[in-house]
């Protein structure tokens, strides 16, 4: 079968993100993030937009050398529409429409969270279906099963706050930069995670909620600085331990319970907080505790990426799912 050279552009929050796909093979995968936001301690949507306004079309250009292909051999242009900030998506959009027209070739939208879901499948010869995954990023925590690449359904999903949000809200308590992930992330690795414990709310069936644990990080803090105004700088790393090791307990408790729900022990993670260590790590040990075959994406491919959007766009190719220039972004969406 003849090869699909694709081009795709992920520009839903903060992130200019640009893949060159062969299949579903990544040629180049660039990514250009938005320093503007730490200051703020958040994103700013408008000037979100106008940055990626602005870096788009070098990272457009710097994905094209990278992969070294001429633009007059890609097979569409791919995009993602929904959901996110519509500004920020408005961009990636117009640009996608401006530049298939411009090469009398297809353009493609699709779903961020799909291409979180299909994220440890990048470059995967024939992976197997169906599986769980756990999508957990700065805006959704979810259990789907994927069925097939283009076949998704929700079985859980947060009532409130998202699990980066948990990680985001507690490193700002902390007094750590955004966004606060990563940064837990890494002094947690040098503190003890059961130095302190949290709330770990009890949601039925498979969904999950992250606005108590939130409160009762808030309320201990509070307290402990209140007796020791340096409770924080003292005992950070362990915080972070602490914290981690809370949130990252609750998703892999619930992850457990789909798996005994569904019966399908072939089971992934994606999204931005999929690159932390704590829930890496956890996931492979409920792996071998619980015979699961597990996909776990690459790092580059965890947090908002071209190439999770570009892997999408390839199995909607070969489903001839292309949109037509019409096409508008929306904020919100479920799959489709
Ligand atoms: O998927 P993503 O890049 O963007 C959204 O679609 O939201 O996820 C961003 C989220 C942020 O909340 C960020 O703090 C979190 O992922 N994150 C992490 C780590 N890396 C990114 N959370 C915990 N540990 C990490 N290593
Ligand atoms: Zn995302």
């Amino acid at each position: 079968m003849k090869d699909i050279l694709l081009l795709a552009i992920e520009s839903s929050c903060d992130d200019t993100g640009v893949a060159i796909m062969r299949n579903n093979k990544v040629l180049a995968n660039i990514n250009y993030g938005q320093k503007i936001h730490e200051a703020f301690g958040g994103v700013i949507p408008e000037s979100a937009s106008r940055q990626h306004m602005q870096n788009l079309l070098p990272v457009v250009q710097a994905a094209i050398a990278k992969a070294a292909i001429k633009i007059t051999d890609l097979n569409a242009i791919a995009f993602t529409q929904s959901p996110g900030l519509i500004g920020s998506l408005m961009v990636g959009v117009s640009f996608a429409k401006s530049m298939a027209q411009a090469l009398g070739i297809p353009c493609i939208a699709v779903n961020h969270m799909q291409g979180h879901v299909l994220s440890s499948i990048i470059d995967v010869p024939n992976p197997n279906f169906p599986f769980l995954c756990l999508t957990v990023s700065g805006g959704h925590t979810q259990i789907v099963v994927c069925k097939s690449p283009l076949q998704i359904e929700i079985i859980g999903q947060t009532i409130d706050d998202a699990a980066g949000e948990a990680f985001d809200k507690a490193a700002s308590m902390l007094g750590l930069a955004y966004p606060g992930g990563p940064l837990i992330d890494k002094l947690a690795q040098l503190g003890n995670p059961k130095t302190f414990t949290f709330a770990k709310p009890n949601i039925p069936d498979l969904n999950f909620s992250f606005s108590g644990v939130k409160t009762s990080i808030l309320y201990f803090i509070q307290k402990q600085v209140a007796i020791n105004p340096n409770f924080i700088a003292e005992n950070l790393n362990d915080l972070c331990a602490s914290i981690q090791d809370n949130i990252v307990t609750i998703l892999l408790k619930k992850l457990h319970k789909a798996t005994e729900v569904t019966g399908i022990k072939n089971v992934s993670i994606a999204g931005g907080v999929s690159a932390n260590s704590g829930l890496r790590n956890g996931l492979k040990l409920y792996a071998t505790k619980y015979g699961w075959q597990t996909h776990i994406p690459a790092l580059e491919y965890c947090t908002d990426n071209g190439a999770m959007i570009g892997n999408v766009a390839y199995y909607k190719y070969l489903a001839s799912e292309f949109s037509t220039l019409d096409v508008v972004p929306s904020a919100r969406a479920t799959y489709n």
